[in-house]
């Protein structure tokens, strides 16, 4: 969702804001802005569409100043337009904004009785058209801005600079992540440690209800009543390295690439290698307490979740219930005292799983989050975190996330499995096996690259297309089905290969290609019965196998993709990859914008 950044300090802040937003850009590219001081005036810059838009616009008018705000907008309210496009302000301040002010139609009228003009449908122009108020009624530019964060409403981090005082930049945050970054005699704000990444390893990450007062010599944080208050420092680890393309196409190609790197670093922190037993890191509660597990997540991460609750289920003979957490968290769903609340997210930002976090909270459940970033909101909020070790990922599609975080369910399970008793020794060296066999294989699957190519001409030929998938490859299915649609804008939809004869077998035909995971597991003749009825009606199958499966798949299949066959246990991990590669080289056919597909961004802070 929106990105913003800020710079304070000698050199001209306008290329600083401007790298900065580009590595904030995944997060919403509808429309870009900056806005300097220059010789004590405020100047902005704003484009709509691309950041490219923006550079071509600075580039006939270029900003000067040392003192500069950049935001880069995923639309919420208004329209994706230029005059819609932050910063916005007067010509005492200007703004920008990420996040929803939920009150901003009574601040709105408010203001208007008051005479304040706006100019723009934005929630956004709110906060600048109210700290504008203040300012004119005198109060200096730490009291215009504390004046106006105690009347907002909804969830915001914000960035001001003000006409007249050179060098000052005040940023605040409720609900929505801000960083502050350290420099020699300059400052930084960004959205996350990324923007901040090539500029100084020195961060603090804001709390809720903090403000931060910062000039080229610090920073100065103040809770939104005036309180001080002292942040610490972290040194990140990120290097600018971390978020470069390394010579492939997309950052979704070169995300996919790291599957091996990201699922051997997950399980380096979870496996101890002498003892080849999951270790996790020690829980504030006791996991074999827990009479079932509540599991929520959004989009991807949902789908990660629901082969977890199939390993939940079977190994560790835990009662899951999942749902998505734009729906959990409005059901109130009865739940037993510790109960395990289980979510999972690689921004750890995404407002619907936020919300769905602290609804369970109102129920006296133990909550265990399963993340990507580390100093994410809902980091701060989890009782305990599992930590999901697949490094930045920039590309809007989740794809290495996805395989971090099956193989922390996947540890994760086994630890419950043992903590309830439900695993002897011998069957954890078996599982821990499979898994540490993991790289290796997802190595092995990217070599199919030529195999998943073939089948990509015939998809990105369809206008729908149906994944089936049964068991814990259902929700692969899901997943090949949702990565389909983001980054091709063909429509796909999954099925479990069982219920197609419920309904869906009716939409088949030569036209619609049925993409499915049929590897050689106990579920694979079922799901060869599945795809023969399936080409009995002129469907064209297209199927993810294995070694052992190869050939009966091949008597029947138009197209196969053969992986090494693996455990049962592991086979989702392994079978998700190609399933993604296939939608990435769909994608690539197509032409599409593959890593910033239209309507989407990453981190989805808005309800
Ligand atoms: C799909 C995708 C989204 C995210 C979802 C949750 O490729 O990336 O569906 O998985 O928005 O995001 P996080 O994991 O950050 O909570």
């Amino acid at each position: 969702m929106c990105g913003i950044c800020g710079a304070t300090g000698l050199r001209h802040a306008t290329p600083i804001v401007f790298e900065g937003l580009r590595r904030l850009e995944y997060r919403g590219y509808d429309s870009a802005g900056i806005a300097t001081l220059a010789d004590g005036k405020i100047e902005r810059r704003r484009a709509a569409g691309k950041l490219d838009n923006l550079a071509a616009l600075l580039e006939r008018e270029p900003l000067s100043g040392t003192t500069g705000i950049g935001h880069t907008r995923w639309a919420t309210h208004g329209a994706p337009t230029t005059g819609n496009a932050h910063p916005h302000g007067t010509a005492r301040v200007a703004i920008v904004h990420n996040g929803i002010i939920e009150n901003f139609e009574t601040l709105r009228r408010e203001l208007e009785t008051a005479g304040q003009v706006f100019e723009t449908e934005t929630d956004s122009e709110t906060i600048a058209l109210l700290v504008d108020y203040h300012l004119q009624r005198g109060l200096s530019p730490k009291e215009a801005a504390l004046a106006t964060l105690q009347r907002l409403e909804g969830a915001y981090a914000v960035a001001m600079v003000f006409a007249g005082h050179e060098g000052l930049i005040i940023g605040a945050c409720h609900n929505a992540p801000l960083a502050v970054g350290y420099g020699e005699h300059e400052m930084f704000l960004g959205s996350d440690s990324l923007a901040l990444a090539p500029l100084t390893r020195r961060i603090t990450y804001m709390e809720n209800g903090d403000c931060a007062i910062l000039t080229p010599m610090g920073a100065e944080f103040i809770r939104f009543d005036g309180t001080p208050v002292q942040r610490a420092q972290q040194v990140t680890t990120l290097t600018a390295g971390a978020i470069g393309k390394d010579g492939y196409r997309h950052y979704m190609e070169k995300e996919l690439h790291e599957h091996p790197l990201v699922i051997g670093q997950t399980l380096q922190r979870m496996v101890d290698p002498a003892t080849r037993k999951v270790v996790l890191p020690e829980l504030p509660f006791n996991l074999a307490d827990a009479p079932r597990a509540v599991m929520t997540a959004c989009g991807s991460a949902f789908y990660a979740g629901m082969v977890g609750r199939y390993w939940l289920e079977e190994i560790a003979r835990l009662p899951v219930d999942i749902d998505v957490a734009s729906e959990l968290r409005y059901r109130n769903p009865p739940l037993d005292r510790h109960s395990l609340g289980l979510l999972i997210s690689q921004s750890g930002e995404t407002a619907d799983t936020l919300a769905a976090l602290r609804a369970l909270r109102q129920s006296d459940v133990h909550i265990l989050s399963v993340l990507n970033v580390e100093h994410s909101s809902m980091a701060r909020e989890s009782d305990a975190v599992l930590g999901t070790v697949a490094g930045p990922e920039i590309s809007v599609a989740s794809t290495k996330a996805f395989t971090a975080q099956l193989t922390v369910l996947a540890c994760l399970s086994i630890a419950i499995a043992r903590a309830r008793g439900h695993l002897d020794p011998l069957r954890e060296e078996e599982l821990v096996s499979a898994l540490l066999d993991m790289p290796t294989r997802a190595a092995d699957a990217l070599a199919q690259n030529e195999a998943v190519r073939a089948m990509a001409r015939v998809v990105a030929e369809a206008r729908d297309v149906l994944y089936l998938g049964r068991g814990s490859l259902f929700p692969v299915a899901m997943e090949g089905a949702l990565k389909l649609k983001e980054i091709s804008y063909i429509h796909a939809e999954a099925y479990a290969a069982g219920e197609m004869k419920h309904g869906p077998i009716s939409l088949i035909d030569s036209s619609v290609p049925i993409v499915a995971s049929a590897p050689y597991t106990p579920l694979f003749d079922k799901t060869l019965s599945n795809l023969q009825e399936a080409k009995a009606r002129g469907g064209r199958l297209l199927v993810f196998t294995d070694t052992k499966g190869a050939e009966r798949v091949s008597a029947i299949a138009e197209q196969v993709v053969v992986l090494p066959h693996v455990h049962d246990f592991v086979t989702p991990i392994l079978q998700v990859i190609p399933v993604q590669m296939l939608a990435y080289e769909v994608a690539v056919l197509k032409g599409t914008d593959v890593d910033q597909p239209r309507n989407l961004a990453k981190s989805v802070t808005v309800e």
